[in-house]
């Protein structure tokens, strides 16, 4: 079955999956080892009736592997990873490489470990420096969540996780109670749901921190030939330590122009400042929302021409952190060999950088009484 669609006004053509005779979408979960301070982790597997399979840890969320089959039906692992518990502690935490995550309170940097909110100052811990990073220390990445499977139609499984953070854990005000729902769907749409609620005014970002190889975990060439389209008329350039400078600025005639579809590699090394710093692509896109979107909107669109995959992720958040692995040093091996610079691509949808110094951006503040409610969709298909 195909189904056009459109995005920056080109019409592709994504050919869902070839049904498998299989039976409906499954859920299994088994013990995954101990983390170094004794807590039992256990890795939930999902799988759908078109061969597509998700494994995620207990241990910060972590999305260990997403299995999808090529144009000819052969299965590949389309995410950086490691196959054991311990080197997600070790080279992952040391690395600040944050493969799979479930990241927060806070994905993305706060400028100096500083930022003000009701009048206090809060100091967070410079964990990149000079800024802060992705809830700090021991942020969501590193904890235990639990997770509760839950019964579905039969066409879909799904799995809760929870986690609460206490107030003043890595320095952030208020206890904050999330809920992050993972999906896995016939229909090929791998879905995230956040959720969560606070006791007293604070700030949250959260994310996912997959990075994406649609040619497969490890495969020699990285991402430069496979093709994105991002639904976003402006980006958010930055200072040297990845600040927001202010002002997004229009992507036209910039490197950062991928509103119809271009190669990871076609302009990543322009004489560029934005890329010389961040050394190649780590930046904010600014989504481009309908004004009456209820729902989750595309954001992006990736291709692999080799394979024949395609990833379109859609969210509910303003922007997308779009990161091409550029701290990959090569001195690490995981799933499918030795990874370096420029062998995956994250799609980070979140709110944007540092936003609780930019009060022009949209807001992350979260008080008492309301509740936080973001939605992330990817969804795996192929080309002919
Ligand atoms: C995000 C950041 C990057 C880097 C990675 C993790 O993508 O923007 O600068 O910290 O996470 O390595």
């Amino acid at each position: 079955m195909a189904h056009p669609s459109t995005l920056g006004g080109v019409a592709i053509l994504a050919t869902a999956l070839a049904a498998a005779p299989a039976a409906a979408a499954t859920l299994s979960t088994a013990p995954f080892g101990t983390t170094t301070d004794g807590k039992p982790v256990s890795l939930t597997t999902m799988t759908n009736d078109h061969g597509v399979v998700v494994k995620f840890m207990s241990y910060g969320g972590i999305i260990t592997e997403i299995v999808t089959p090529d144009r000819h039906g052969h299965l590949a692992n389309i995410v950086l990873g490691f196959p054991t518990l311990h080197e997600y502690e070790t080279k992952s935490a040391e690395g600040g490489l944050y493969f799979g995550a479930l990241v927060g309170r806070y994905a993305n940097r706060i400028a100096r470990g500083h930022f003000s909110l009701d009048g206090h100052e809060y100091t967070l811990a410079i964990n990149n420096p000079p800024n802060a990073l992705h809830g700090g220390l021991k942020g969501f990445d590193k904890q235990v969540w639990e997770v509760q499977p839950f019964s579905t139609s039969g066409q879909s499984v799904s799995a809760v996780l929870r986690y609460t953070s206490p107030d003043g854990e890595e320095g952030y005000p208020g206890t904050m109670k999330i809920a992050v729902t993972y999906t896995l769907t016939d229909g090929n749409a791998f879905i995230i749901h956040y959720q969560a609620t606070t006791n007293k005014d604070t700030v949250l970002n959260l994310t996912n921190h997959s990075y994406f190889n649609l040619a497969g975990s490890g495969s020699p060439n990285g991402v430069y030939q496979q093709v994105l389209t991002v639904n976003a008329d402006q980006y958010t350039p930055t200072d040297k330590t990845s600040i927001p400078l202010g002002q997004n600025v229009p992507v036209q005639d910039t490197p950062f122009d991928f509103r119809t579809p271009t190669a990871i590699g076609a302009h990543i090394r322009a004489n560029d400042q934005q890329l010389i710093w961040a050394q190649g692509y780590d930046h904010n896109w600014v989504l481009n929302k309908r004004s009456d979107a209820a729902g989750p909107e595309l954001a992006v669109r990736a291709y692999d021409p080799a394979s024949g995959r395609t990833l379109e992720c859609a969210t509910t958040e303003p922007g997308v952190q779009i990161y091409t692995a550029n701290f990959l040093k090569g001195i690490y091996a995981g799933n499918g060999g030795i990874y370096r610079q420029t062998d995956a691509f994250t799609l980070e949808t979140q709110h944007f950088p540092d936003s609780p110094n930019h009060p022009a951006f949209p807001t992350t503040e979260l008080k008492p009484g309301q509740s936080f409610d973001s939605i992330t969709q990817f969804r795996f298909g192929v080309r002919q």
